[in-house]
């Protein structure tokens, strides 16, 4: 079977899942108005093309921080991967390794970040070095976090992302209304062992609720990213960035790349759609570090949108979840396959060579219903 777009993929995913875990991927907090948002925030900007310019044919490849990719295009990290497939974690690292997207591996994956980092080297063409950065929710239990952060630096990873929209877990009803609030047997967030301290309390048990293994704490504040900066020399990236006065202070705390992103809709509901806060967000911050955007990005034209208003580079959480769920590592191949296939088409009927190349005189407001 083929998939045509996106879409088909989250059909087909949807018709081969748990319809309880379908709905722990697809759904969002209380009345997941975020996460139809930010969809339709993209359907509101139109494009302009440019015409007769006589522009080469795409190259669609760009740099964050010094990580090469094969497009503007990256894998957010997204919990749970077993829940998807058996392979999890492993099949999507393989798949984007392959395509050389930067994968954002989370914290709470289902397989180690050292045989994620594996997988990755197995599959990145002729041997090249993959690109893996690390999704860090960082723990009041500073030990844990550090020794979190060394695991991750030493399987290989090039940047820390830290998730700084979650100072508690957003309400999921469809969760609630599910019962869905623990792994199955057999399933455990691998990074989580083995690590001292207080994350620690709750693993191993029959009682080891994913939720409660890691601390969604309030607490955290810029004192922890200047003390991440302290202890480790990765590139630091701040994900979940909304309001323009957090992307200043983030530029003067020594962030290196912001990743503007309402954790697709699952964090504070009624958060505006991302695409909506990029121009504000990149006003802020002058050009002084990369922005990256995430949420509701399903279309290459999605993503020249993304570009035009001042990102450097999009990624996607679902689609690749769609696509792991419905053929494993190649379902995942399929998804970035169509995002490449849709960018170089839409860049070349836009009238550019490259992604550099896409500015905001592109963009117009679509007029009508949508
Ligand atoms: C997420 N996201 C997420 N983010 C994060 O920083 N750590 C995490 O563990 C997770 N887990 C997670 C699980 C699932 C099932 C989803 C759908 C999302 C948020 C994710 O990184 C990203 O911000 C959004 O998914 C982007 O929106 P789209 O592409 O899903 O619309």
């Amino acid at each position: 079977m083929d998939y045509a777009n996106v879409r088909s993929l989250e059909e087909a995913a949807r018709a081969v899942l748990d319809p309880v875990h379908y709905d722990y991927f697809a759904g969002g907090a209380q009345d997941e108005i975020t996460v139809a948002a930010n969809e339709a925030a993209f359907a509101r900007i139109g494009l302009v093309p440019r015409i007769l310019r006589g522009a080469a044919r795409p190259r669609l490849g760009t740099t964050v921080l010094g990580a090469e990719m094969s497009m503007p295009v990256m894998l957010s990290p997204t919990a749970f991967h077993k829940l998807a497939h058996p392979e999890a974690e492993r099949a999507t690292a393989r798949a984007a390794a392959a395509a050389g997207v930067t994968m954002i591996s989370a914290m709470l994956s289902t397989v180690a970040i050292e045989d994620i980092a594996a997988e990755a080297r197995k599959a990145a063409p002729g041997g090249a070095e993959p690109s893996l950065w690390f999704q860090l929710y960082v723990q009041p239990d500073l030990g844990f976090t550090e020794a979190i952060v060394r695991r991750a630096e030493a399987a290989g990873c090039r940047a820390l992302v830290v998730t700084v929209d979650s100072p508690a877990l957003g309400r999921h009803e469809r969760n609630d209304r599910n019962d869905f609030h623990d792994l199955p047997p057999g399933m455990r967030c691998e990074n989580l062992r083995e690590l001292p301290g207080e994350g620690l309390r709750d693993l191993g048990g029959r009682d080891s609720g994913h939720v409660r293994q890691v601390v969604l704490s309030p607490e955290i504040s810029w004192d922890h990213i200047a003390w991440l900066r302290q202890i480790s020399d990765l590139p630091i990236v701040l994900k979940g960035v909304l309001h323009p006065r957090d992307a200043r202070l983030a530029v003067e705390n020594g962030v290196d790349a912001l990743l503007v992103s309402n954790h697709g809709g699952r964090q504070l509901d009624t958060t505006p759609a991302t695409i909506d806060r990029l121009p504000i967000i990149a006003e802020a911050v002058q050009g002084q570090v990369p922005l990256l955007l995430d949420g509701g990005v399903r279309r290459g034209t999605d993503v020249i949108k993304a570009l035009a208003l001042g990102a450097t580079a999009t990624a996607i959480g679902r689609p690749a979840v769609w696509g792991l769920a419905a053929a494993g590592e190649a379902g995942v191949a399929r998804v970035l396959d169509l995002l490449r296939n849709e960018l170089d088409n839409a860049l070349t009927l836009c009238g550019c060579a490259s992604p550099q190349d896409v500015t905001a005189e592109l963009l117009t407001t679509m007029e009508g219903p949508h």
